[in-house]
């Protein structure tokens, strides 16, 4: 594993959920490369049994590593739970940076609020999501809601249908009204579907993602260890995925203004 301060960023998803974070990620680091991994060909992810997802992401990021980047950031709240503490075990120089549900600017944003938390459900049901939620006990209420379809239907890259916002309305629909006072976007895919989540929940209702947050700290990771990118430049993106037909796809969601 041979990098230094201008080998490019790695960016991991089990699909195209990860660009929402690529998209902060480039937004703060323009001058650096990255490569974007979909694993388009397996996802979903979130319904896959723990061991299956671990092993899936430890050997998109171990291929990756050989290519020589500099730090993987596994933009996926999935893999995130299933792979990533094994990861830094085994790597422990290397920056890994995770993307986990949003619960703590959530549970600080108002008065013991109820919060919404929208995730896979391998998200939802692993211990380290319990943890956590445990961390916010008496500050605010949280209520777990899996939503494996709204994955899929992000992931034929048709964004706005009237499938998904039929299935979003289904889910949604006991906590609209004013019955939540925010929402955890938990899963990378989802911002994707935020305006219409809005929509649907009402316009007062705070909606949290992870994305700035796992950006800002892969910069500060990054700066740590001495290797910002100093030039400046126009850093390129290349689009890699397991199913070649979301080559063309994930470039067009990097630029998808929603
Ligand atoms: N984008 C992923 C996440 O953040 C999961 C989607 C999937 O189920 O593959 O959890």
């Amino acid at each position: 594993m041979k990098y230094n301060n201008q080998s490019p960023i790695a960016v991991v998803d089990s699909g195209v959920g990860g660009i929402t974070v690529l998209r902060k990620l480039y937004k703060l680091m323009p001058n650096e490369d990255y490569i974007y991994f979909g694993d388009s060909a397996n996802a979903p992810y979130g319904v896959k049994t723990k061991e299956e997802i671990r092993s899936l992401t430890v050997n998109a990021c171990e291929a990756l590593m050989e290519r020589g980047v500099k730090a993987v950031v596994i933009a996926c709240n999935t893999a995130t739970s299933a792979a990533a503490e094994y990861l830094r075990e085994k790597y422990p120089d290397f920056i890994f940076i995770g993307l986990e549900p949003a619960l703590k600017p959530a549970a600080l944003s108002g008065e013991n609020p109820r919060v919404l938390v929208l995730a896979t459900p391998l998200t939802l049901k692993e211990e380290k999501f319990d943890k956590l939620m445990a961390r916010f006990e008496g500050k605010a209420e949280f209520i777990k809601l899996p939503a494996p379809e709204l994955v899929k239907f992000i992931e034929s890259g048709d964004l706005d249908s009237d499938e998904e916002l039929a299935y979003l309305e289904e889910i949604l629909a006991p906590y609209t009204g004013g019955r939540v006072d925010a929402v955890v976007l938990g899963c990378t895919h989802f911002p994707f579907a935020r305006r219409c989540i809005q929509r649907i929940l009402g316009e007062n209702v705070l909606v949290f993602e992870g994305g700035k947050g796992a950006a800002n700290y892969c910069r500060l990771c990054l700066k740590e260890k001495g290797l910002l990118n100093s030039e400046d430049r126009e850093g390129t993106i290349f689009f890699e995925n397991s199913d070649a037909n979301k080559v063309e796809v994930s470039k067009r969601m990097f630029y998808y203004k929603g």
